[in-house]
């Protein structure tokens, strides 16, 4: 099976094995909606960017009830999976698609854009350009919440790796697909650099991203934009 296939059988099978793939999976999303809830309960607008097969989505449903959500998701299998999901919570009216990346422009600005795992599925510059443009949607006292694979700062490599390792065989991976994940480093998976996350965010006007969870290599940040923003900004 190819890996990060999402409209093949990676995306088919996607919720099945998402979580011996990613540590710590369900607290991202669980601590994420909690700091929605407490900085922005009364948020009407919420923008999901990669939102795959919606797994986020209840909780953050649940933590801005007034708000409406935009997703964006490029994938057309998982955008059926998600909206099964939907279907199933009954939000199907707080929930509507936007373009299927943020490229092709989405109006107005949010007050919490929230992206899980998509970062590390993108090569550098892609993460760059994608960084940037959640920033730009995001709506003066806003927060983004964002999370990826990051080898940046302890454990080290090394010892990431070799934990990383013994965990998916305590999880049960066969060997095969243990070696396709290792090998996935830099060719289809890329450490978003928390120097690079912190330059691209800060440049676009936003607050330095605080890391609110580490699990292994994967992490979890929030940055907010300023509620009053500085002349001179990239938005003023
Ligand atoms: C690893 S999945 C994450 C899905 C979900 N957010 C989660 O955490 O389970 C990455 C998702 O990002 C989507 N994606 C890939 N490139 C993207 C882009 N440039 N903009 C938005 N989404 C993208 C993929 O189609 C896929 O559904």
């Amino acid at each position: 099976m190819a890996l990060l296939d999402f409209d093949g059988d990676y995306g088919r099978t996607y919720n099945a094995r998402i979580r011996r793939l990613i540590p710590a999976y369900d607290a991202i999303f669980e601590l994420a909606a909690a700091t929605a809830a407490a900085l922005q309960p009364q948020a009407r607008r919420a923008l999901v960017v990669g939102a795959g097969s919606g797994t986020e989505l209840p909780a953050l449903l649940q933590a801005m009830p007034l708000a409406r959500f935009t997703l964006i998701e490029p994938s057309q299998q998982m955008r059926g999976l998600c909206n099964a999901l939907v279907a199933e919570i009954g939000a199907t009216e707080r929930v509507e698609w936007g373009p299927d990346r943020l490229e092709n422009g989405i109006e107005g600005r949010f007050e919490v854009v929230i992206s899980h795992n998509v970062l590390h599925v993108l090569p550098p510059v892609e993460q760059e350009k994608l960084l940037q443009r959640m920033a730009a949607q995001l709506a003066p006292g806003g927060c983004l919440l964002l999370s990826s694979y990051c080898e940046s700062n302890p454990p080290g490599f090394e010892l990431g790796l070799a934990i990383g390792r013994a965990r998916f065989e305590a999880l049960g991976m066969d060997s095969a697909t243990i070696e396709a994940v290792m090998a996935s480093r830099n060719t289809k998976v890329f450490s978003m650099d928390t120097q690079r996350l912190q330059r691209e965010l800060t440049h676009a006007g936003l607050e330095a991203p605080i890391a609110l969870l580490q699990a292994l290599f994967q992490r979890l940040w929030l940055s907010r934009r300023p509620a009053q923003e500085c002349e001179g900004g990239a938005d003023a």
